[in-house]
């Protein structure tokens, strides 16, 4: 297009409500939101994350109300983190084998309470169990090894399917575990799990309020650039979703979320595939810390936020604001 016709004015189609809802061009609904939860021990037990105000931990069984609200916002799938007891981690970080493991517990409890009403994304890596808080196994210099992590990360993947998990969603940033992890589910029969690789995730500044919520702030030592990805890098990103899909994944996951918003469109113009992004932690706490200091309109704010995924190319995101935001596309 050259040259501006006397006569065009961008503003004719923006004059009235009626007429911007025409012409829309993206949609969010919320069908659109993944939600995160996070689950503690006991029952009828919600404990408030401090660095994440207005985001709780809950008990199993509360976890399946939350289930259950979802279904009635029309929330289709919701990612579950466990909050493990000090005493259950280790070096090694076995509990995440283990078939009675919390994130297993509430896999069940939520299947035998809905069905297939509401999907479970399940993040696999072993932070949640480990003493020192690195997604995998450490050597005597705190190096993460990559292949005996990835085998221990199969056997998480599996325990979790085991469960009733409809979604793998590796979270590590292991060489090669997508494949790893495809083969043994393929072995064991689910073969209807499906794989959401977190396949470009940063080693970013934004993740330090979920550290809290599933209690390995404190234990980790260093930090994990070593596996995730400098966020410097973008054709790098594109490799590790090229190597992803051709290891079988089913989707791929961006993280952090806006500002990474440059590579959900890259990796989407690039592949065309389902791509979702992680609207982490650090990005719900400066929104709600932009609220408490008066400076910003938090429905307003979480819908942009959300609406700007879909603009970018996503086919759906994980955000702590899901059920707000479903509220508040329902009216
Ligand atoms: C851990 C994991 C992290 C998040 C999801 N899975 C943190 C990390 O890599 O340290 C971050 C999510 C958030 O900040 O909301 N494998």
């Amino acid at each position: 297009m050259t040259g501006t016709y006397p006569h065009t004015r961008l503003r004719r189609t923006r004059a009235t409500a009626w007429s911007r809802a025409l012409h829309r061009e993206t949609v969010l609904t919320p069908a659109d939101l993944i939600w995160p939860l996070f689950i503690t021990e006991g029952v009828g037990v919600e404990q408030p994350v401090e660095a994440l105000p207005g985001v709780s931990r809950w008990s199993v069984d509360l976890i399946v109300e939350r289930a259950r609200e979802a279904v009635d916002l029309g929330i289709p799938v919701l990612a579950l983190f466990p909050h493990t007891q000090p005493e259950r981690r280790s070096e090694d970080g076995r509990e995440a084998l283990n078939p009675d493991n919390l994130m297993c517990r509430a896999i069940r409890a939520v299947r035998d309470a809905l069905g297939d009403r509401i999907g479970l994304l399940t993040d696999v890596a072993l932070d949640p169990y480990t003493s020192h808080g690195q997604d995998g196994l450490i050597d005597e210099a705190g190096y993460v090894l990559n292949d005996k992590t990835v085998a221990a990360l199969v056997g998480q993947a599996v325990n979790q399917a085991n469960a009733g998990a409809d979604i793998i969603a590796p979270s590590d940033m292991m060489d090669g575990r997508i494949g790893a992890i495809r083969d043994a589910l393929e072995e064991g029969g689910h073969i209807n799990v499906q794989i959401m690789s977190y396949a470009a995730k940063y080693a970013s500044a934004f993740y330090g309020p979920f550290r809290d919520a599933v209690g390995s702030r404190g234990l980790l030592k260093g930090d994990k650039k070593t596996y995730q990805m400098d966020p410097a890098n973008a054709e790098e990103a594109v490799r590790e979703v090229e190597m992803d899909l051709a290891e079988g994944a089913d989707s791929v996951m961006v993280k952090p979320g806006l500002p990474y918003l440059d590579i959900v469109r890259r990796v989407k113009e690039t592949f065309e595939i389902p791509v979702f992004a992680y609207q982490v932690s650090g990005e719900y706490a400066m929104i709600e810390h932009a609220v408490a200091a008066g400076a910003a309109d938090r429905d307003a704010m979480v819908l942009e936020t959300l609406l700007a995924f879909k603009r970018a190319g996503c086919s759906g995101v994980l955000t702590y604001h899901a059920a707000h935001a479903a509220r508040l596309l329902r009216g």
